[in-house]
């Protein structure tokens, strides 16, 4: 694991020097003192409520949804039985063809929901493409997966289900096995409130009622925004301060789980590289304009589901944060044939050279760290 991960990122090196990007210095920020900056002044201008802080930094066309605690997100409306069910199944390894995989082998509690991989391993061990993503607030995303390739819960299940590297289960068997397992007949007809026993639907509905009630808890970012100002200590606020300015993270990162549920590319595709290539959102839409796009993740918990990344690059949030401060990869064609391929990735427009001083990237990751 940890030598692919290394030869990946040597990868990634190979193709920085290619970056470019219109550098744009925030000399009209408010607050700065010499190259660093006045703490005691970023706490007046965040001392008032959300709508009165310094507006998000972003290019011209893209207006951000305001940050938001999550007490904004709405309380899903599952029947508790049904979920309480849905729990059971999630954690149950005997949805597995092996009967060793449930699906809280790779979306554990203690790390967001995610597993701490650079990317899971499944049935018989077997490694998989992408990086897990952690579930806090999955009930309130459009487009599952990292392509987006899934339109809801129930339907998102299948995949895990039934992929080769996952449970690899046969997913016309599943009901019949869980029927004959426990009191799960029982269990399923007093969830639903009817008989009718083990069924795929009612799996499938079980695991996406469980799953939209896991919403991310509240942190001290969400007491900070409900007007405890003290909650954030003086990195931590810059960090939050960078992030809505001159770092421009909520080009993409915005609202209450810090997504625009938008797909975008950052350069990370791989692109003619047969081993880590992985075109995204293109494998969905078959449009060449979405080679390389993948969903912006939410940053609820990110410090705890990393490594970051569809493809687990990243191991350390520094290493993620220095790149985005170079504008991320821009490659470059490397010969004729990619120079007229009209899939060629092209790496997001709305990235640039942030010129983040080494201390600002770590107010940024201490930000990161109370979401
Ligand atoms: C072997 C590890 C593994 C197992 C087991 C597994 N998952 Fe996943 N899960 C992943 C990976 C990897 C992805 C991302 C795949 C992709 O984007 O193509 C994912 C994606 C998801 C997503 C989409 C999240 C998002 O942000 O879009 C949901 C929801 C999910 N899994 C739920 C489940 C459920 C429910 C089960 C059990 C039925 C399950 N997973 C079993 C590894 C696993
Ligand atoms: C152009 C849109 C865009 C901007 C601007 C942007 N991000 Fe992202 N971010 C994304 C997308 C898309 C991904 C996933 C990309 C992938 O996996 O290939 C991502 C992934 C991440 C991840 C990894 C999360 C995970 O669960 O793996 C972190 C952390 C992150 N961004 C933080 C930031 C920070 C901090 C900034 C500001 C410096 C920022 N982003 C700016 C779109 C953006």
């Amino acid at each position: 694991m940890k030598k692919a991960g290394t030869a990946l990122l040597l990868a990634a090196g190979a193709l920085l020097p290619g970056v470019s990007g219109h550098a744009q210095d925030a000399t009209a920020a408010p607050c700065k003192a010499g190259k660093g900056w006045d703490l005691s002044c970023l706490r007046q201008i965040y001392a008032g409520p959300v709508s009165s802080w310094p507006r998000p930094q972003v290019p011209d066309g893209i207006t951000p949804a305001e940050l938001a605690p999550v007490s904004s997100i709405p309380v899903p409306a599952v029947a508790p039985r049904v979920a309480a069910l849905g729990q059971r199944l999630f954690n149950d390894p005997r949805l597995s063809r092996s009967n060793a995989v449930a699906c809280i082998s790779c979306h554990h509690p203690a790390h967001g929901f995610a597993d701490a991989k650079r990317t899971s391993l499944g049935h018989a061990g077997r490694p998989g493409q992408r990086n897990t993503p952690g579930l806090l607030g999955v009930g309130q995303l459009r487009a599952l997966f990292w392509d987006g390739r899934a339109a809801s819960l129930e339907v998102q299940a299948l995949g895990p289900l039934q992929h080769a590297d996952e449970m690899a289960m046969e997913v016309p068997a599943l009901a019949a096995k869980l029927a004959r397992l426990d009191n799960y007949r029982a269990q399923f007809d007093a969830a639903f409130g009817q008989s009718g026993g083990v069924t795929l639907a009612r799996i499938l509905g079980a695991l996406a009622a469980y799953q939209r009630t896991l919403l991310p808890p509240a942190t001290r970012f969400d007491a900070f925004l409900a007007g405890e100002r003290t909650a954030l200590d003086q990195r931590e606020l810059l960090g939050l301060h960078l992030f809505r300015t001159k770092a421009r993270c909520m080009t993409c990162h915005s609202g209450a789980l810090l997504t625009d549920q938008q797909f975008h590319n950052l350069g990370l595709s791989f692109y003619g590289r047969s081993k880590y290539e992985d075109l995204g959102r293109y494998l969905v839409t078959g449009e060449a304009a979405d080679v390389g796009k993948f969903r912006t993740p939410s940053l609820r918990g990110v410090a705890q589901s990393g490594p970051w990344m569809h493809n687990g690059l990243f191991p350390q949030m520094t290493g993620l944060l220095n790149l985005y401060n170079a504008g991320m990869l821009r490659p470059a064609p490397r010969n004729a044939e990619q120079a007229m391929d009209p899939r060629f990735p092209v790496t997001s427009p709305l990235l640039q050279r942030l010129q983040l001083t080494s201390d600002e990237i770590m107010a940024l990751k201490s930000f990161l760290e109370v979401l």
